[in-house]
This record gives C-alpha cells, sequence and structure tokens, in this order.
C-alpha cells in the first residue's frame, strides 16, 4: 500500500509543496522494499530528508515569529522520534510493513492538513513575503551534514 501525493495535499508554497512530495517519494520508495539491506538504504536518506524539511518549516516560523511555533515544532520531533523507532525496527528486523504503511498514512496527511495547513493560512492572511524571508541557501544547499543520522546519533 502506498501513500499516493496528489495535488489536493499542496499547501501554497513550492519549496514547502516540493519537500513534501519528496517526502511522499521517499516514504513509498522505503514502503517497496522488503529486505533489512533495502530498507536501510531507504531509511537513513528519509530520515535526513524529514529532518531537513522540519528544519526548513522551523526557520520559517521562527522568521515570522508564528504563534503556534511550539506546538509544531513539538509534532516534528514526536514525528522524528517515530523515525528513529522505525530505523530500530528496521535494524533489529522487527520491523512490521503494515504498522509503518498506516503511519506515515497518519502522518503524511493529518500532519499536512494539521499543521502545515494552518501556517502556510496564516502567513497569506497576514501577506507575510514568505520569499522574502527565507534566505536562499536555506534548502537543499547542505546546512544539514553527513552526521545527522537516525539511531539517535548526532555525531
Ligand atoms: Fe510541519
Amino acid at each position: 500500500m502506498q501513500v499516493p501525493w496528489s495535488d489536493v495535499l499542496k499547501v501554497g508554497d513550492t519549496e514547502i509543496d516540493t519537500q513534501h512530495e519528496e517526502l511522499f517519494r521517499r516514504v513509498n520508495l522505503l514502503l517497496k522494499m522488503t529486505d533489512t539491506i533495502c530498507l536501510t538504504k531507504c531509511v537513513i536518506p528519509l530520515f535526513r530528508h524529514t529532518r531537513e524539511h522540519f528544519s526548513h518549516e522551523e526557520e520559517v516560523m521562527r522568521r515570522i515569529q508564528y504563534p503556534d511555533i511550539l506546538p509544531h515544532i513539538i509534532a516534528h520531533n514526536h514525528l522524528l522520534k517515530r523515525l528513529n523507532e522505525l530505523a530500530v525496527s528496521i535494524a533489529n528486523e522487527t520491523f512490521v510493513k503494515n504498522d509503518w504503511q498506516t503511519f506515515f498514512h497518519a502522518w503524511l496527511i493529518n500532519h499536512i492538513e494539521s499543521s502545515d495547513r494552518p501556517l502556510l493560512g496564516y502567513i497569506n492572511t497576514h501577506a507575510l513575503p514568505l520569499d522574502h524571508i527565507m534566505p536562499a541557501h536555506t534548502y537543499g544547499g547542505g546546512f544539514l551534514n553527513d552526521s545527522t543520522t537516525p539511531y539517535g546519533a548526532r555525531r
């Protein structure tokens, strides 16, 4: 069971929508895998992409002094903790695909609708010029290095 990306999930910011679409692609790639080696090869870049994406959203929220930043960051931290548990379950070979399919469905759809869409709604309501408050290098420029890995290890 894949988690299909759809244009109805777009929140209206090109950069965040592109990151979300990439997140779906990485999740679906992982869900196709059946052996531990391939699952491990997928989960590490998925974790990194997710961290980088969350960092991007959190930087946006800080810059606009978003009033609901705290619950949004708490939600991100919870999701990263779950991804860490996913990585551990793969390493321990206790990974149960059906459980994680359910998790990803709930996460990807619910978080976008309940947390990310209100953020973009706030930006639009307050006519905040997102393109002008984001430095160009904050995403995809390698501000996260290779030391950012799951398993809770940050060297
Ligand atoms: Fe978010």
